[in-house]
């Protein structure tokens, strides 16, 4: 097995001086390709700083990151920017969708990002959104969707143009039963097309669908 993900010794600090936080405190982790694994950890843990910086979407104050054998600290932020969109989708619980496309424009635009062919992405567009279940919502803009179909919308979005790597922060965190079944269906889907995937999640019912439980505590891993 090849790692994709490859943290080692990584530190991630806000603010300075006696009010310095150590969000990530010194922290390895490692991913193998195809594994889906659950981190799971109190409020304040550090697991979206540690997903942010997984993400690309924030720096490290030390410590080094290979993604897919990359040195992600060693790259300028416009290949940084290229690496991520080619390599992440991402489903986060506060990743907005913009307010006045259509959903199927919204899920088009990720591979105008990742610079994916034109040619069929309306087509491809549609196929993500209706293994979602939402055929029937594509030229609505996303403040008429309920909570639950604006998480679907994410999650097909971030499907589009199968990204190796599917980073999810509390995916179902406003989700009712149904839907969380649904949502969690679909990532397990993704999984076992292929792709790795790392989630966030605060219920163990939901952890428990990955193949490995990571768990953190004051920004470090305290039980794999
Ligand atoms: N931008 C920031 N500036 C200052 N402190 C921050 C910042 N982001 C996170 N922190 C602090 O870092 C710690 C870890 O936050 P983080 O958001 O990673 O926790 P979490 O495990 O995701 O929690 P939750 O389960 O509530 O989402 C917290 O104490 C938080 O206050
Ligand atoms: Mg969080």
């Amino acid at each position: 097995m090849t790692a994709l993900i490859d943290v080692r010794g990584l530190t991630r600090t806000f603010g300075t001086g006696s009010h310095a936080i150590r969000a990530i405190d010194d922290l390895d982790f490692r991913v193998d390709r195809g594994e889906f694994v659950a981190i799971v950890g109190s409020s304040g843990s550090g697991k979206s700083t540690l997903m942010n910086m997984l993400g690309c979407l924030d720096q490290p104050t030390s410590g080094s990151y290979h993604l897919a054998g990359v040195d992600v600290g060693e790259l300028s932020d416009r290949r940084r920017a290229g690496l991520r969109s080619r390599t992440i989708g991402f489903v986060f619980q506060s990743f907005h969708l913009l307010p006045h496309n259509s959903v199927v424009e919204n899920v088009m635009l990720s591979e105008v990002y990742r610079r994916g062919p034109r040619a069929g992405r309306r087509e491809r567009a549609e196929a993500a959104l209706e293994l979602v279940g939402l055929s029937h919502r594509l030229e609505q803009v996303p403040t008429t969707l309920s909570g639950g179909e604006r998480q679907r919308v994410a999650v097909a979005r971030a499907l589009l143009g199968q990204p190796p790597l599917l980073l999810c922060d509390e995916p179902t965190g406003n989700l009712d039963s149904t839907t969380t079944a649904s949502v969690l269906g679909l990532i397990e889907e993704i999984h076992r097309a292929g792709q790795t995937v790392v989630m966030i999640t605060h219920e163990h019912d939901v952890a428990a669908r990955a193949g490995r439980i990571v768990e953190m505590a004051d920004g470090q891993v305290v039980a794999a």
